[in-house]
């Protein structure tokens, strides 16, 4: 399949079924912004969970937050953003199409930024006209906070989430008490004003991070360093993702952001290539030491076994939630021939799953309706699901498969007798009958669920 093939195939299905759309499409859209249906947001909750889970719920030594997305505007001076955070742009003057400049240069993985690749290609990829010299653009949202729009209300749509975590650094320390090493995580929107946004939700303008500063005592970052990249990339594969998909790069030093000593990126083969999933930065002591520096507050972890105040260091694992919503799509995504058919099956992970169990009764025949709507009533308690009486029932199952529900249940004529369904699995399409005063228990154990 064709790189544009598989992400148009994607997108497509996307709008299909109510996973994305784009944004405010009625007046013909806008570059970079999306919108999340019915069933993407479910996914999108997913993802998130599963990850939550992982790096807050089942450690010790992580703790959670929710920081505002304006702040106040001073941040973005101390972290450098103000300064640093910009991409090279340049024009065609013929045709004038904008492009990244390190795009052109193709040194550059998409998705980092600060690099001035500083272009050496000097003709357009589409026309071949002649390029302006490269201008660095700062890719922050500016807003202005209250009524007057001057320098004084300023103000700017986080970049990144990481900044709200180093500020709230001594806010954390002291109200959970807890020694080094510790880790403090947010899911949130960032904003980036990306030159040129694209590949659907690969790079967008708004989008969803999901970070991770883990703050420990100088001279054992790297070794932490370790620790973080082995268990994001097993996250990864503990969701079903394919191994040959997934793969953990180191950067080159030119390749670094301004801040970070050391940074792997976990790539996954995108059909337009190998692109960064995942940051995870060695970022050292630069941002508690530059807000100290800028906000005259101490910003030290005092440690008992040394009696010393220190600057923690830094590692950060740091990942978008859109950019995974469309790897575990594209990972998943399988065409497959059933009995002389076309089946397009979602193979994702049950916990990614946006709808864990259909109920389908075989028809709309007015007996079946009752212990159909009843089997919903015992099964949605429990889990995300949908009742589905439109169409054929092989139909029916093929438009969970399309959206990877792993379990359908199946309400027949047998049922109004031996008081029992059928539960069909998605990857297998095996069926077993099952009491419905089991059913429950039954679907349990399929999902492994503690629910
Ligand atoms: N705090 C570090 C940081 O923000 P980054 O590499 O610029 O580092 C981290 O971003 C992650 O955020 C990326 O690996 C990617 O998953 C996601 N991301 C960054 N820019 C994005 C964009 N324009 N659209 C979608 N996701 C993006």
């Amino acid at each position: 399949m064709s790189t544009e093939s598989t992400v148009e195939k994607l997108v497509s299905l996307c709008k299909r079924r109510g996973l994305v759309f784009q944004s405010s499409e009625i007046y013909g859209g806008i570059g970079g912004f999306w919108d999340y249906g019915p069933l993407g947001v479910e996914l999108k909750n997913n993802i998130k969970q599963a990850w939550w889970r992982a790096v807050v719920q089942e450690r010790d030594d992580m703790v959670g937050q929710d920081a505002a997305i304006v702040m106040n505007p001073t941040v973005w001076k101390a972290s450098g953003h103000l300064d640093t955070f910009a991409d090279p742009m340049v024009d065609c003057k013929e045709c004038k199409k904008r492009f990244r400049a390190d795009d052109l240069v193709g040194a550059v993985p998409a998705g980092t930024h600060g690099h001035d690749a500083a272009a050496k290609v000097t003709s357009c990829p589409e026309c071949g006209g002649e390029l302006t010299e490269p201008r660095m653009f700062n890719l922050m949202f500016r807003t202005y906070v209250g009524p007057v729009e001057d320098d004084a209300s300023t103000a700017y749509l986080r970049p990144e989430t990481a900044q709200g975590i180093f500020v709230n650094f001594a806010n954390v320390l002291t109200t959970t008490r807890k020694k080094l090493p510790l880790g403090i995580a947010q899911i949130g929107k960032a904003f980036r004003n990306e030159i040129t946004p694209g590949n659907f939700i690969f790079r967008d303008r708004e989008f969803e991070q999901m970070e991770i500063e883990y703050f420990v005592k100088p001279g054992t970052d790297e070794q932490w360093h370790q620790h973080w990249v082995e268990e994001r990339y097993n996250w990864y594969l503990g969701l079903g993702m394919r191994k040959e998909n997934v793969r953990v790069r180191r950067l080159e030093p030119e390749e670094q952001a301004h801040y970070a000593k050391d940074t792997y990126e976990i790539e996954y083969l995108f059909p337009m290539g190998w692109s960064e999933l995942e940051g995870i930065a060695n970022r050292t002591d630069f941002d508690l030491r530059r807000h100290a520096e800028f906000s005259g507050r101490e910003l030290e972890y005092f440690d008992e076994e040394s009696g010393e105040h220190i600057v923690p260091y830094v590692i950060e694992p740091s990942s978008g939630v859109d950019r995974l919503f469309m790897a575990f799509l594209v990972d998943a995504y399988a065409e497959e021939e059933v009995r002389g058919e076309k089946r397009v099956i979602m193979r994702l992970h049950k916990d990614l799953a946006p709808i864990k169990v259909a109920v389908l009764p075989l028809s709309r025949h007015e007996k079946l309706v009752p212990p159909a709507r009843e089997v919903w009533g015992l099964v949605r308690k429990h889990w995300m699901s949908q009742y589905d009486d439109a169409q054929s029932i092989g139909r029916r199952y093929r438009r969970q498969d399309e959206v990877g529900t792993p379990l359908c249940v199946t309400i027949d004529f047998d049922t109004l007798e031996d008081k029992a369904v059928t539960i069909r699995e998605r990857d297998s399409m095996e069926q077993v009958r099952v009491p419905i005063a089991g059913l429950v228990d039954a679907l349990r154990e399929k999902l492994n669920t503690d629910d």
